[in-house]
């Protein structure tokens, strides 16, 4: 377990086993970052040309290490590239790439760019998601964390350092939580298994230090349940596997709270995409396929810890999509909740059919802004790449929202198009049925599954965002992302929320 300590205190003389520092990349030459003024001091004119003999630019990520030689307290500096600016975006990735190139050090002092709180919230955000290692399935014993980080701040005794401090590490948490859940193998993570899960992440919650929180309510739909409620998508996705599927829903309303979010999150713990079957290649790491469900359940804890005025109500459908003779065929219709059916023809379009029922059950609540998040296209990754989540929606001023919370919290998305043919061919592409699950036509996806989507939100102002790329890292890491499950969307999800309360009441 690391602890994390907020304190003022100068950077040369906190003697922690390391000592980070950050480097601007200037237009004469790198130069230390603020946060570590009085490093530079201790160094003078030593410094410019010891960075040049480095090599160190600045550049964004770029990390290296020197021992001190007793110039500054700390034994060892670790020097970390911000690129051009210290921005709250810059510091973050930084601060992730330090975590990754510290090693077996007891104790890390960060001397950071930490002059107002949305950098403290950054620095630690970053460094705690940097650190992050998913060691469960290793027989060695993992690498060694430090015991303590100490972030350093002018402003470390003042109120909203300290909440920015506090609330990145609920931030983090959730999203080491969500990072958990997707690179837990799919064998280990069964729809059951998943919904357990979410119990217990719930029961887990630690008393707050900000008073009475209100309570996260859990409930967990079996399959008997989803058949009385008529929720045929779910039942047609999950009818090949062995593990039947689950909705879990989870409900947190504070006292005084107005505005109403409800959020739905795509939850195949596996896709092999049915009798439609995947290639080998790409089934590999469709254990992520529960992504947006993870991210929507864990951002919904955040959001209570944190004690935020504002109802939530969260549906995480949850089914693994198999193969075997009981399997839902291409050209099988479902009778999805609400009544609409649905001519299935491609079982491997298995996400829009679990959402559109868990969508259903939103618009029940009568929210004033859905938001579902899910791995849902291929498409969308490759029109926007693997880093780039696809936002589409119904409602100009709630994308808008959504877009904003996304910068705020430094998760890319950009806004996509629900183009009017493509309503016009999921209404009239089945010959049987109202709609039509799939468009054998290729182009344009992404569009075509949000037209989908839409068929079942009403009139409701409603947000999709599609993280089937950012979800999960299948290249090396960068800045505060590791290989695997990312945890996208939640820290966007969390910011929404916090600007739906809206400015605090006099
Ligand atoms: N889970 C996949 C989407 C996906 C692809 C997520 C790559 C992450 C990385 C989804 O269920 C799927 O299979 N989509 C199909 C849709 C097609 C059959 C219309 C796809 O993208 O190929
Ligand atoms: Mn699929
Ligand atoms: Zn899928």
């Amino acid at each position: 377990m690391t602890t994390y300590v907020l304190r003022k205190g100068s950077a040369e003389k906190t003697g922690t086993d390391v000592l980070v520092v950050g480097v601007l990349k200037g237009r004469k030459g790198p130069t230390l970052a603020p946060g570590a003024e009085a490093v530079a001091e201790a160094y003078g004119r030593r410094l410019k040309p010891m960075l040049a003999t480095l090599g160190v630019s600045g550049k964004a990520g770029q990390t290296t290490t020197i021992p001190s030689g007793g110039t500054v307290k700390a034994p060892v500096l670790v020097l970390v590239g911000l690129g051009p600016e210290s921005s709250p975006e810059a510091v973050r990735r930084a601060s992730g790439a330090a975590a990754r190139a510290v090693t077996n050090a007891a104790s890390v002092g960060l001397a950071l760019p930490a002059d107002d709180p949305a950098l403290v919230r950054a620095l630690v955000e970053g460094y705690l998601l940097g650190a992050y290692t998913f060691d469960a399935y290793r027989s060695r014993s993992p690498k060694d964390r430090p015991g303590e980080v100490v972030v350093l701040s002018e402003g470390a005794r003042r109120q909203e350092y300290v909440e920015a401090f506090e609330h990145a590490q609920v931030v983090a948490t959730a999203v080491t939580r969500t990072r958990d859940w997707v690179n837990t193998p799919a064998g280990d993570l069964t729809p059951e298994k998943f919904a357990d899960a979410v119990i217990e992440a719930n029961g887990g919650r630690r008393p707050s230090a900000r008073g009475k929180r209100a309570a996260v309510q859990v409930k967990v739909m079996d399959e008997k349940e989803l058949e009385e409620a008529g929720c045929g998508g779910i039942l047609g996705v999950g009818r090949g596997s062995a593990s039947p599927p689950r909705m879990v829903r989870l409900t947190y309303k504070p006292e005084g709270a107005t505005a109403h979010l409800a959020l739905v999150g795509k939850g195949i713990t596996f896709d092999s995409g049915g009798l439609s079957i995947k290639p080998g290649t790409s089934m590999a790491t469709m254990k992520l396929d529960m992504a947006g469900a993870a991210a929507v359940v864990n951002a919904t804890l955040a959001i209570a810890e944190l004690g935020l005025p504002i109802n939530v109500t969260t549906f995480a459908p949850m089914a693994e999509n198999m193969i075997s003779g009981a399997a839902t065929r291409p050209g099988d219709v479902l009778t999805m909740y609400g009544g609409k059916t649905v001519e299935v023809l491609n079982t491997d379009a298995e996400g829009r059919l679990v959402l559109a029922d868990a969508l259903g059950h939103a618009l029940g609540v009568e929210p004033d802004l859905v938001v579902d998040v899910a791995t849902l296209t291929g498409a969308c990754v490759i029109a926007l790449g693997d880093r780039v989540s696809g936002v589409f929606g119904n409602d100009d001023d709630a994308i808008s929202q959504v877009l904003a919370a996304a910068s705020a919290a430094g998760e890319p998305m950009w806004g996509m198009p629900i183009p009017d043919e493509m309503t016009e061919k999921v209404k009239g592409n089945s010959k049987i049925a109202d709609l039509a699950q799939h468009n054998t036509e290729r182009w344009g996806g992404a569009s075509y599954a949000a037209a989908f989507l839409q068929e079942f939100v009403g009139s409701v102002p409603w947000v999709h965002v599609d993280i089937a790329g950012p979800s999960f890292n299948e290249k090396g890491a960068y800045g505060h992302v590791l290989p695997g499950g990312t945890g996208v969307a939640v820290a966007t999800l969390v910011a929404l929320a916090q600007d739906m309360t809206g400015p605090a009441e006099a």
